[in-house]
């Protein structure tokens, strides 16, 4: 099962099993990793589960989706690294994925 990392502007670390096909941010919920409220529930309609990716880890991410685009203008101090969490699915190749909970949001 995929690893999760979730560092939070506390200097929190959250190590999470993350099942494959569940996303991001479902495990970031469960676990209480603080500033993912997830207020829409994975619709892709809050921008309150935004998370920076790891450097390391952007190109396995890959871009957002225009509609994810679109709601990261809502987002804190969104960045080129910023993503929705709820729109990451886990699977084996991102074991080991890093994110990290913006300021503001925490
Ligand atoms: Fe609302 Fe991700 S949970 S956009």
């Amino acid at each position: 099962m995929p690893k999760l990392v979730f560092l939070t502007p506390e200097g929190e670390r959250f190590e999470i099993d993350a099942p494959n096909g569940t996303t991001a941010m479902e495990n970031a919920v469960k676990h209480d990793v603080p500033g993912i409220e997830a207020e829409c529930g994975g619709a892709c309609a809050c921008a309150t589960c935004h998370v920076y990716v790891d450097e390391a880890w952007t190109a396995k991410t890959g871009e957002p989706e225009p509609m994810e685009e679109d709601m990261l203008d809502f987002a804190y101090e969104p960045q080129p690294n910023s993503r929705l969490s709820c729109q990451i699915k886990m699977r084996d190749d991102l074991d080991g994925l890093v994110l990290t909970v913006p300021a503001q949001q925490a």
